[in-house]
């Protein structure tokens, strides 16, 4: 019995002393883990436990050449080279399909200490996030744009007027953003499907349809509006004008009666109002720019009258 009681008691002791000196101690060792979205890959750890006065890391990798045919060498991470942060971008250093093995050296004080991550990371493992998709229609041109652009990115997207799937278009999307023409298609709703190739890993993933309508006329409307507003305006300048001189003498006296306008004057108006008369996108541009220089139409107007 008394045995068994010192039996028990020797259990607990034994218990506390491991409760004491190992429950509390921290990891010895790092978290690594890799985090790659759309082909980047950063290498992230915890940060080191042990109390030091100096600590950095250091990561290496080792891919399947360097396994087999450089007898098992390390490369150093380019710009991971006892660095204090807890992190590592290895995406120029991961560039091909080859499984690497990947290390974080731990320097604390004089002490080294390694830690690999768990399993190889191959880049195919990467997480491709579908880019969101815009449609931007200008006149009858279709901007598509995505939100995000990768290296070697590839787009397949179809393109048809609602209902009428089967004839779908086939547009492969290499240079961003990627324009094509609606003009036979105006006024009708246009669909767009897109799936997203990264050719380099042969990894896709697909941007879900989605519908826009599309103006029934193009620029041409807005062409009408702008010269029927030009005509407007140049009426309204020339009867102002006119009323001015014949009318008011009062009114004349105010306005037209400055200095004589001179040769120069004239001429440069002439030729300016010539210029609305051409059919251009920019009438709306001169006349914001022309009305700062009413007073100068007025007077050559009661000049001609
Ligand atoms: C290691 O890190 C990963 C990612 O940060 C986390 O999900 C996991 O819980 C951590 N594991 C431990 C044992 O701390
Ligand atoms: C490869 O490593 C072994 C021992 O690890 C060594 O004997 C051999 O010389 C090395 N070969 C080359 C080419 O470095
Ligand atoms: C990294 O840590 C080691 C040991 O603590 C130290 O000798 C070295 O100077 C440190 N490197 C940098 C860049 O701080
Ligand atoms: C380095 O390690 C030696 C023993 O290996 C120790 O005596 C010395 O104090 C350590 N230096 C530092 C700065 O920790
Ligand atoms: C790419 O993956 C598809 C399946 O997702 C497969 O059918 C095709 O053969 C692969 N191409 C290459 C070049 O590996």
């Amino acid at each position: 019995m008394l045995q068994l009681t010192h039996l028990i008691k020797s259990l607990y002791l034994l218990l506390l002393h491991f409760n004491i000196n190992y429950s509390s101690s921290p990891p010895i060792h790092l978290n690594i883990s890799m985090q790659s979205v759309n082909m980047k890959h950063i290498l992230i750890w915890s940060p080191w436990q042990v109390s030091c006065s100096t600590v950095n890391y250091t990561v290496q990798f080792q891919g399947e050449y360097e396994l087999h045919k450089l007898n098992g060498t390390w490369v150093d991470a380019y710009d991971c080279q006892e660095i204090s942060e807890n992190q590592c971008d290895l995406t120029s250093d991961l560039a091909s399909n080859s499984d690497y093995c990947i290390r974080v050296m731990t320097k604390c004080d004089n002490k080294t200490i390694w830690t690999q991550l768990p399993l190889p990371f191959n880049r195919r493992n990467t997480v491709l996030l579908a880019p969101e998709m815009t449609t931007v229609i200008e006149g009858d041109l279709v901007q598509v744009g995505f939100s995000t652009i990768l290296p070697d990115m590839t787009v397949y997207m179809e393109s048809w007027s609602e209902g009428d799937e089967q004839n779908a278009l086939i547009h492969v999307i290499r240079n961003f953003p990627y324009h094509f023409s609606i003009a036979t298609h105006r006024g009708e709703k246009m669909c767009f499907r897109a799936e997203v190739l990264v050719e380099a890993i042969n990894k896709s993933c697909s941007i879900h349809t989605r519908c826009i309508s599309t103006p029934k006329t193009a620029d041409f409307g807005i062409l009408v509006t702008v010269s029927i507003a030009v005509v407007v305006v140049v009426a309204l300048a020339i009867f102002l004008g006119c009323s001015a001189t014949c009318f008011g003498p009062y009114i004349k006296q105010t306005i037209c009666h400055r200095e004589p306008l001179p040769n120069v004057l004239v001429s440069v108006f002439l030729t300016s109002l010539t210029i609305p008369a051409q059919i251009s996108k920019k009438p709306l541009i001169f006349l914001i720019e022309k009305s700062s220089h009413t007073h100068k139409m007025f007077q050559t107007i009661c000049f001609v009258c």
